[in-house]
């Protein structure tokens, strides 16, 4: 592999070296970003006089035809020009001749490099808000269609007070909201143009910046050449809010593991969404659920590499950078998978309203209900929570529910517990409408927070 250095270095690098430097198998994939920023840099150049107006027609036109030779899986990838720039660059001089060689005026790969990854990032960026507003849409869906599902609400995996699956959904779709809001800022913050800022210092050529950032409508020039070139914590910020969305799908993902084995029974999950096993034929898996929450190791990992990759880097541009393209595209790849799948088995989804229901016969579920009703008869609260303590380890002792007890043994520990209003109390599906504050479970705050989501997540992100 020998790659042409210019007149600095006219030799050939050594071939352990050649397949070290080269990144043209995995940056091929920011071409479009490239070739639109070459078109953009090349009619800046026009603009500031650098180069004439026919000369920049000329390479926007040879750029537009390397564009359809990539597109139409034309064009022959040469590891030996190292990167996307350097062989997109090349053939552009075959197709135009020496005019090609006028491009990369006031210009250096480090500027260009950065616009393309902030390029290649708010486009992706866009397209996971827009699948992240899908699943927030099928979640949206399972919420309206069991708004009647009543089930308990967890703490430690135990059964802890009654409530509605709606409300839980809902508690999904608020994780997913977040993560939409934070792509959508750190989409509106990285949107700003390195193009001008050179190989580190800038040029002297008197290059059009405002121009150039609103043809690739960034919303401005970045301030600094230094920063321009050297920075990737746009990078870091995608790829932590990609994490994050991956943890929350990986708990989404979790959830669905446990609702769907026999134990819980809580959830059936379309067969185009689950696997069978090569030996146990009777075995139907939540593979959709469990390859969601493997993913998101992934997502960590890239994070994580972003982070550290730029740790310590002194400033300007560091080769180190070149390595920051497979984290960001693994980033965006496995977060697109994740989302597209869950919302499909998310959408196709059967919940077992008899099963969640059924749920709610055991576990005292409405001891803290027994505990406020002694409070509204005036005992304080410590002392509620005792005694209804020693009735749930009477209950227990018995092998019987609380609200199995009979009427003197309750009444026993408190005379209001003897009252026939305390089998209300003791009724899951009254104990989820009476908590209708907000925040709460009740149905009438449910159909609030769900009208309310839709709104929210019709309006057109950024
Ligand atoms: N392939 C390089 C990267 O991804 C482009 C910039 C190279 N700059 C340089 N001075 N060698 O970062």
């Amino acid at each position: 592999m020998s790659v042409a250095r210019g007149g600095r270095l006219p030799g050939a690098v050594d071939a352990a070296m050649a397949r070290l430097n080269t990144s043209v198998d995995i940056d091929c994939e920011l071409w479009r970003e490239d070739i639109m920023g070459s078109i953009a840099h090349a009619r800046g150049l026009a603009l500031a006089h650098v180069i004439t107006e026919e000369e920049a027609a000329e390479l926007v036109r040879g750029l537009t035809e390397v564009a359809g030779e990539i597109e139409r899986g034309e064009f022959a990838w040469d590891p030996a020009r190292e990167d996307v720039h350097m062989n997109i660059e090349a053939r552009l001089t075959e197709l135009c001749g020496p005019v090609g060689g006028k491009l990369h005026t006031g210009r250096s790969r480090n500027d260009q490099i950065a616009t393309d990854l902030r390029l290649y990032a708010r486009r992706r960026g866009r397209e996971t808000v827009a699948a992240i507003t899908e699943l927030g849409s099928a979640i949206l869906g399972q919420a309206e269609a069991e708004l009647d599902t009543v089930m308990p609400a967890y703490t430690h995996l135990q059964r802890g007070q009654p409530s509605r699956l709606s409300h839980h959904l809902m508690a999904w779709q608020e994780m997913l909201w977040r993560d939409r809001q934070r792509l959508e800022d750190a989409i509106t913050r990285l949107n700003e143009c390195p193009l001008g800022a050179g190989a580190v210092a800038g040029t002297g050529f008197p290059l059009a910046r405002e121009a150039v950032a609103e043809m690739l409508e960034f919303a401005r020039p970045m301030r600094n050449s230094i920063d321009a070139t050297a920075s990737r914590d746009f990078l870091m910020e995608v790829a932590s809010t990609l994490a994050i969305l991956g943890v929350h799908l990986s708990r989404i993902g979790e959830e669905l593991v446990l609702w769907s084995s026999q134990e819980f029974g809580f959830v059936n999950l379309a067969d185009t969404f689950t696997t069978s096993s090569s030996m146990m034929p009777q075995k139907k898996n939540p593979d959709v659920a469990e390859l969601v929450r493997g993913k998101s190791a992934l997502a960590i990992g890239a994070a994580t590499a972003l982070l550290v990759l730029e740790k310590s880097l002194c400033l300007g541009y560091g080769r180190d950078l070149q390595e920051d393209k497979r984290p960001i595209f693994d980033a965006f790849d496995g977060a697109l998978v994740c989302l597209r799948a869950l919302t499909g088995a998310i959408a196709t989804a059967r919940f077992s309203r008899e099963r969640m229901r059924a749920a709610l016969d055991r576990g005292h579920l409405c001891a803290t209900d027994l505990a406020d009703f002694l409070v509204g008869k005036g005992t304080p609260f410590r002392a509620a929570h005792h005694a209804v303590g020693g009735l749930v380890r009477l209950a227990e002792e018995r092998g019987v529910e609380l609200g199995e007890l009979p009427a003197d043994e309750l009444g026993a520990v408190h005379p209001s517990l003897g009252d026939p209003e305390v089998r209300r109390v003791l009724d899951p599906a009254q104990a989820v409408d009476r908590r209708g504050l907000l925040g709460g479970p009740a149905r009438s705050r449910v159909v609030e927070a769900i009208a309310a989501a839709r709104r929210a997540w019709s309006a057109d992100g950024s």
